[in-house]
């Protein structure tokens, strides 16, 4: 198998960025950056799998990168692009929506929940959404996968699908098995409302999340009316187990100030929550809102994005293309 350790995420251009995205995925592109090289992808082949008005789809494609480029992603370092402008993934998931199977599908936790109730009226395309995410990861043969915990069962599948490749067309290790990055400490960012949800671009109110684009004052407020708990705060991460409004609190707290959860439960026990929720709001404030500003200042110069996403697009199509070509051959494609 080859060496080389490539990194390959992405991102959905269906609105807001917010810090849910940002703890578990943004973040971490960026530290990842530093260490091996990185394709960061605006999935927008996957924002259509539901309906998106057609003009706000285009401006949250350059939305996205520049959220990219805001949380300090370098597009001279790192491959920044888009899915669609890359026809191979389209071709990729063809083929592998032939070696990925049915009973694997209908075990998606995520198309159960986004499907609903009648299933019978979502997309095709929703269905087979997670074999499109494989071929975004196996047409770069990409070795690790930096997400959030909700995407871990689609990169398992991955696995599956580039195992099965390997078997059927019998070239052992010519995909790499991906290995997802998943942060141990802040995995899931849970909804602002409810403590059992993930924080979610599709959740209706906007208190239940912080968007990266959010003014001091927004954080302030939507801080304030965060769900917590009328007792105090505990000495002890056991007494939160039921609590989970409170935990993700704490957990978000003590993932933007960088000191444990321990060491935040020693400055905080016997205080109430709303004074965690006025450090929490200030060390939102100083971490988040400048992401924001510079995310609206990219947006001020749409041709600078274009560029970069051009660019982009042109080294992303050299690797996919040659590695397309290989995988032509192996399944007797002429
Ligand atoms: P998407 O656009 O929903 O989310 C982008 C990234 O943000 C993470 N994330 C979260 N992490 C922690 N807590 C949350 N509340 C939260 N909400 C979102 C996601 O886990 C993800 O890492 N299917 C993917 C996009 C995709 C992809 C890929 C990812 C398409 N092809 C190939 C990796 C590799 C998605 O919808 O992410």
């Amino acid at each position: 198998m080859s060496k080389k350790k490539l990194v390959f995420s992405g991102v959905q251009p269906t609105g807001n960025l917010h810090l849910g995205n940002y703890l578990g995925a943004l973040r971490n592109f960026v530290k990842l950056q530093k260490e091996m090289n990185c394709i960061y992808c605006v999935v927008d082949l996957h924002a259509i799998t539901t309906f998106q008005n057609p003009d706000n789809l285009r401006k949250n494609v350059l939305e996205t990168v520049a959220g990219f480029i805001a949380t300090g992603l370098n597009p001279n370092k790192s491959i920044l692009f888009n899915q669609s402008s890359v026809s191979g993934h389209a071709e990729l998931a063809w083929i592998l929506n032939c070696v990925s199977r049915i009973g694997w599908l209908n075990r998606m936790t995520q198309f159960k929940d986004k499907a609903g109730s009648d299933k019978e009226k979502a997309s095709v395309g929703l269905y087979i959404y997670p074999n499109l995410m494989a071929a975004d990861i196996l047409l770069y043969k990409a070795t690790h996968v930096p997400v959030g915990a909700d995407q871990k069962q689609h990169l398992e599948l991955s696995r599956d699908i580039a195992q099965k490749f390997n078997n059927d067309f019998k070239c052992k290790d010519f995909f790499p098995i991906p290995e997802p990055l998943i942060s141990k400490k802040v995995s899931r960012v849970m909804s602002l409302r409810d403590g059992t949800k993930k924080m979610s671009k599709s959740e209706e109110s906007d208190y239940s999340r912080i968007n990266l684009k959010d003014s001091s004052d927004d954080i302030i407020k939507k801080v304030k009316k965060a769900k917590s708990d009328s007792e105090q705060i505990p000495d002890n991460l056991k007494s939160l187990e039921q609590k989970p409004e409170a935990m993700n609190l704490i957990n978000i707290y003590s993932e933007i100030s960088k000191n444990s959860l321990d060491e935040v439960l020693k400055e905080m026990s016997g205080k109430e929550y709303s004074y965690l929720k006025k450090k929490l709001a200030e060390v939102l404030i100083s971490e988040i809102t400048p992401v924001g500003k510079e995310i609206k200042k990219l947006l001020g110069d749409r041709s600078h994005l274009e560029q970069i996403l051009k660019k982009g697009n042109e080294k992303a199509n050299i690797i996919a293309e040659e590695n397309l070509k290989n995988v032509r051959e192996k399944v007797g494609l002429i």
